[in-house]
């Protein structure tokens, strides 16, 4: 049969496909989100997340030394206080957990970018990412407490601050804090297009942050929602945000593929645990293969749009690649 044209015939030979791919997945693309705890010598499995540790300080230099020596850039911290309250206290805290982590990482292990996770649901008895009044979480007041935790991050060493509460007016809000102290140098990567999603279960048992009342979904973005996407970026784009991220990842890649070409800043997708909770599942159940799945899980992410990707598989990848 003549066909003018036939796809198969640059699909023949590995070679051929290597000459006509179109999207890579390089280390250089990675960052590690982790957990830190109070304590010492804690390094404590999290079970809804196979592979996955909450590590107290002593026992996160060592693992962020593996992590830099696999040679991937950046980690994102997520801290736990000793006590929680109301107001989130100890998430500003000069001696809070994260705060420590921050100033030992950037001793003992100073190349690696420190990109710290900047919220309250954490440190707040009531599980929720903002001061709570009369059951509703009240943006305004909120964003003195977040611009507060982010100083924090950045007087310790932070290199860079993810903001991830999805208040109104918290990337400014932080942007003239950070500035005002002489941290004008420090970006700001916004989880500015964050849903709420029930693909974070497995995150709130390992950073305790599950509300005790109610949901997000009056803070985060619903899942139905496109277009709001694109205006929660522009706006954060305008408040100054460096880095746009998009969460969780694989539900979303029509997110990402829309922001693409509207926004001009570098674009970030969260494989959130549940992602990652599910293909490891599935593979200790046998039902898929664990590496071939995650592989090309990030692949299509990077495809849809992502120029970074935060995701639990990294030191996976990094090894996978360095091969
Ligand atoms: C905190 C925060 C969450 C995640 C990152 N930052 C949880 C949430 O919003 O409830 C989720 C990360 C994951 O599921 O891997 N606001």
């Amino acid at each position: 049969m003549e066909l003018p044209y036939r796809p198969r015939r640059l699909r023949r030979r590995e070679n051929f496909r290597r000459l006509v791919r179109e999207t890579y997945l390089r280390t250089d693309d990675l960052i590690y989100p982790m957990f830190v705890v109070p304590g010492k010598a804690v390094k404590e499995p999290v079970p809804s997340m196979p592979g996955v540790c909450r590590y107290s300080v002593d026992q996160l230099v060592p693992e962020v030394q593996e992590v830099q020596q696999l040679g991937i850039p950046a980690v994102l911290l997520f801290g736990l206080p000793k006590k929680k309250d109301e107001l989130g206290s100890e998430a500003a805290a000069r001696q809070g957990t994260v705060q420590q982590a921050i100033r030992q990482l950037k001793k003992q292990v100073p190349e690696i970018l420190v990109i710290t996770d900047v919220c309250l649901c954490s440190y707040t008895s009531h599980g929720h990412c903002g001061f709570v009044r009369d059951g509703e979480v009240d943006n305004d007041a909120t964003l003195e407490l977040l611009a507060q935790v982010a100083l924090s991050h950045a007087e310790a060493g932070a290199d860079m601050v993810a903001p991830s509460d999805m208040m109104d007016g918290r990337v400014l809000a932080i942007r003239e804090a950070l500035d005002e102290r002489g941290f004008e140098m420090i970006p700001i990567l916004s989880y500015a297009v964050k849903y709420a999603s029930s693909f974070y279960g497995p995150f709130r048992d390992a950073a305790e942050s599950a509300p005790q009342f109610g949901d997000r979904r009056s803070y985060q973005m619903d899942p139905a929602n496109a277009l709001e996407a694109i205006r929660e970026a522009t706006l954060d784009v305008e408040e100054g945000a460096d880095i746009i991220m998009v969460k969780p990842a694989l539900p979303y890649l029509d997110i990402l593929a829309r922001l693409r070409p509207e926004i001009d800043l570098p674009l970030a997708a969260y494989q959130v645990s549940g992602e990652y909770a599910m293909i490891k599942a599935a593979a200790q159940q046998g039902w898929v293969d664990e590496q071939a799945v995650m592989l090309e899980s990030l692949i299509a992410i990077k495809r849809a749009g992502a120029d970074m990707i935060l995701t639990y598989f990294a030191k996976d990848v990094a090894q996978i690649l360095a091969k």
